[in-house]
C-alpha cells in the first residue's frame, strides 16, 4: 500500500512514520509513505501557500493554486483510491473506516492549516474527508499521523501475530477486556485465577464476559451500533 501526504510541516510526521509499527511495515515493503512539502507548488519564491480570507475574519486560508498543483501532479504518477482531507468537519474517524482504507492500495492525505483549504479544492479534488474527534488541532498532520498509524498496522503481515489485530477494541464494536502479565502476584494484587487455569474455552468466556462490561460500562453507545 502506498500513502502519499501534503503538508506544510512534513518534520511533524517523521517521527510517528519512522518506528514502531510503521517503520516495520515500510521495512517489510508493505507500506509506502511519502511526505510532499506543500511550499514546492507555492504561489511565489517566498513560498506562499495561504492567504487573507474573502469576506473578512481572522485566519488565513490554504490557497486553491498550490494544492491543485500538487494534487494534479501526484495524481499524473499515482492513481489515488481517495484522497483524503483530514479536517475536524469530517466525517469521525472509527476503526470500520480504518478497516475500508487498509483495503486501499493508493491514498493520498492533505494535512490542512490556519482556517483551513479553500472550499473549491475540497469540492473538486477531495474524496473523502475525515476527523479524529471532536476537538481543533493546530494542523492535520497529527491527524494524519493517526490514520496512517490505524491503517498501517492493519495490513497483513505487519504485525508479528497476524490475528492479533482482530482482537483490538472495537473489532467488534466491542472494548478489549483487560490483560495481565506476570508475576501472577504483585503487592498482593492477583492475576484473575481462570487466566492461569489452561482452560482455553473458559478463558475465551471470560474475556468476552470481561469486554461486554467494560463496554456496557464505559462506551455503551458501541453496542447499540451492532
Ligand atoms: N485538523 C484539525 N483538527 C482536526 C481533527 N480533529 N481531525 C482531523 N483533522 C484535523
Amino acid at each position: 500500500m502506498q500513502i502519499h501526504v501534503l503538508s506544510v510541516i512534513p518534520e511533524l510526521l517523521e517521527s510517528p512514520f519512522q518506528h514502531s509499527i510503521l517503520k516495520r511495515a515500510q521495512d517489510k515493503g508493505l507500506l509506502k509513505v511519502e511526505v510532499h512539502q506543500l511550499r514546492k507548488w507555492a504561489v511565489n519564491e517566498y513560498g506562499q501557500v495561504d492567504d487573507y480570507q474573502f469576506g473578512g475574519g481572522a485566519g488565513m486560508v490554504m490557497m486553491c493554486e498550490p494544492l491543485a498543483k500538487a494534487i494534479e501532479e501526484l495524481s499524473a504518477q499515482e492513481k489515488f483510491d481517495e484522497i483524503i482531507f483530514l479536517t475536524p468537519d469530517g466525517e469521525r474517524f472509527n476503526q470500520g473506516m480504518a478497516n475500508q482504507l487498509s483495503l486501499k492500495k493508493n491514498l493520498l492525505l492533505i494535512c490542512g492549516h490556519y482556517k483551513g483549504i479553500d472550499e473549491r479544492i475540497r469540492e473538486h479534488f477531495v474524496t473523502r474527508e475525515i476527523s479524529i474527534g471532536d476537538y481543533v488541532l493546530s494542523g492535520g498532520e497529527l491527524a494524519a499521523a493517526v490514520v496512517v498509524d490505524a491503517i498501517g498496522r492493519l495490513l497483513p503481515g505487519v504485525l508479528n501475530d497476524e490475528t492479533s489485530a482482530l482482537f483490538d477494541s472495537f473489532q467488534d464494536n466491542l472494548l478489549a477486556p483487560p490483560v495481565y502479565t506476570r508475576p501472577e502476584e504483585y503487592r498482593g494484587w492477583k492475576v484473575p485465577e481462570v487466566l492461569l487455569s489452561g482452560d482455553h474455552k473458559k478463558i475465551e468466556e471470560w474475556r468476552f464476559d470481561e469486554a461486554m462490561k467494560r463496554t456496557e460500562l464505559r462506551r455503551p453507545d458501541l453496542l447499540k451500533e451492532n
